[in-house]
């Protein structure tokens, strides 16, 4: 089969590397694509230009589109590839609401009894200013309804973080609510859905703060683990139960059925299980620790979710560890230089994966394009030994600004 995967990220070449790694396809392009996929595989457009990339597909004979970030999925391109008839992965543009509108998502999580914090919704800065002069206890979680590219939430210990973020980014028409702090341990347990059925992964644990020991700005993610050892068997029995299910069904019974990945950002402390966040797409970099781990042929659970026959499939993972570790510019998440020359990749052990972010090829060279540039992946029989792996072989990567995290997976080896 031949794939068009859509986005630019480490998410991205891990799914078009597993695509051909498990023999589910010939031919992989990514759109736009990154430095890490060959440059014939390329294609250079703009995840909204619907039409232009309806055009590739017929041109490349595509058989299937999957779509790898959340913004296109908001803006409608499952709806609009499927009209023309072109099979494609990924929830429609209201279903993937439950993770463009955050508002959305918590009025589908009380209609479904789905467990969550509790919240006050407010409409512009004004409103939710006032209110905060009232609350006596923090801290509090500070949400934007909208997508943010994961700057739409804010954990203000104190009245004068509250303010300023409202300040920074909310104006007189800002959709915008503040829920409860809940204390525990957050997972992402990813499920594949067909719009009845829904197959849960093992879980994952992403490392969201820039620095060692949780420090420091939010990012899109540092680095992460599977399986993540807070998610026991029962948890994730649980988190089927009580959160994807009622979910699917609930979204079916809304007239929009959920195809394609249910992503349950999850907080867990004793027995309580709530959910902080939905997204509707593979996590980045929880793919690219779930991918690896993956038994089955990826191309085949595509072709499930976009057929409605995920029943008859029996999701598999191998009986092994991966970690990544997030290869990252100097002052990412904030600004960044680009164009630094990324050495030490031919020297790399075999079994270690490199799957490329932010990264572009110049004049003979690999360079660095982003914030996020490389994810550094390895898998082995224990967490530990792919821990050490990892950290062994990052050593050997350079480009001028270069940062990691040098603790990832700190919560399951402490
Ligand atoms: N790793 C967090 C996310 O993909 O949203």
């Amino acid at each position: 089969m031949k794939f068009l995967v859509i986005g630019s990220g480490g998410r991205e070449h891990c799914i078009a590397w597993k695509l051909l790694q498990d023999g589910s396809a010939k031919e992989v392009y990514v759109a736009p694509g990154n430095g890490g996929i060959a440059l014939e595989y390329r294609i250079p457009l703009d995840p909204f230009d619907f039409e232009s990339i309806a055009n590739a597909c017929i041109e490349k004979k595509i058989d299937a589109v999957i779509i790898g970030p959340e913004a296109p999925l908001v803006a409608g391109i499952v709806d609009y590839l499927t009209e023309k008839k072109i099979p494609t992965f990924g929830p429609t543009r209201h279903a993937a609401m439950l993770e463009g509108s955050k508002l959305y998502a918590k009025q589908i999580m009380g209609k479904y009894a789905v467990p969550t914090a509790s919240y006050c919704e407010f409409k512009g800065r004004d409103k939710i200013l006032s209110h905060i002069k009232s609350i006596k206890n923090f801290p509090i979680v500070i949400k934007l309804d909208g997508l943010a590219a994961g700057k739409g939430v804010c954990v203000a210990t104190n009245r004068d973080e509250a303010t300023k973020f409202i300040f920074e980014n909310c104006s007189d028409d800002t959709d915008v609510f503040i829920e409860d702090y809940i204390e525990g341990e957050e997972a992402s347990v990813l499920g594949i859905c067909d719009g009845d059925t829904v197959l849960p992964f093992i879980a994952a644990q992403d490392h969201k703060r820039a620095f060692d020991g949780d420090q420091g700005p939010n990012t899109g993610g540092m680095g992460a683990y599977a399986p993540a050892p807070v998610i026991t068997k029962d948890r994730l029995e649980r988190v089927y139960n009580e959160i994807l299910t009622p979910i699917v069904k609930g979204m079916k019974n809304e007239g929009y059925p959920f195809k394609g990945i249910l992503y349950a950002g999850i907080i867990v402390k004793g027995d309580e299980i709530k959910v902080l966040e939905f997204n509707a797409r593979f996590g980045d970099p929880e793919a690219q620790v779930l991918l690896p781990l993956l038994k089955n042929k990826l191309g085949a659970l595509f072709e499930s979710s976009i057929n409605g026959s995920l029943k008859n499939f029996n999701l598999e993972f191998l009986p092994y560890h991966a970690i990544t570790v997030v290869m990252a510019s100097g002052g990412y998440p904030g600004s960044y230089e680009k164009g630094k020359i990324i050495t030490g990749l031919d020297n790399l052990s075999p079994d270690i994966l490199i799957f490329h972010a932010g990264t572009t090829q110049k004049d003979g060279h690999l360079i660095t394009s982003g914030g996020r540039v490389l994810n550094v992946t390895a898998c082995a029989e224990s967490l530990l030994i792919a821990r050490n792996k990892v950290y062994e072989e990052i050593k050997k990567i350079n480009f001028d600004g270069a940062f990691y995290r040098k603790d990832i997976a700190h919560r399951a080896l402490a």
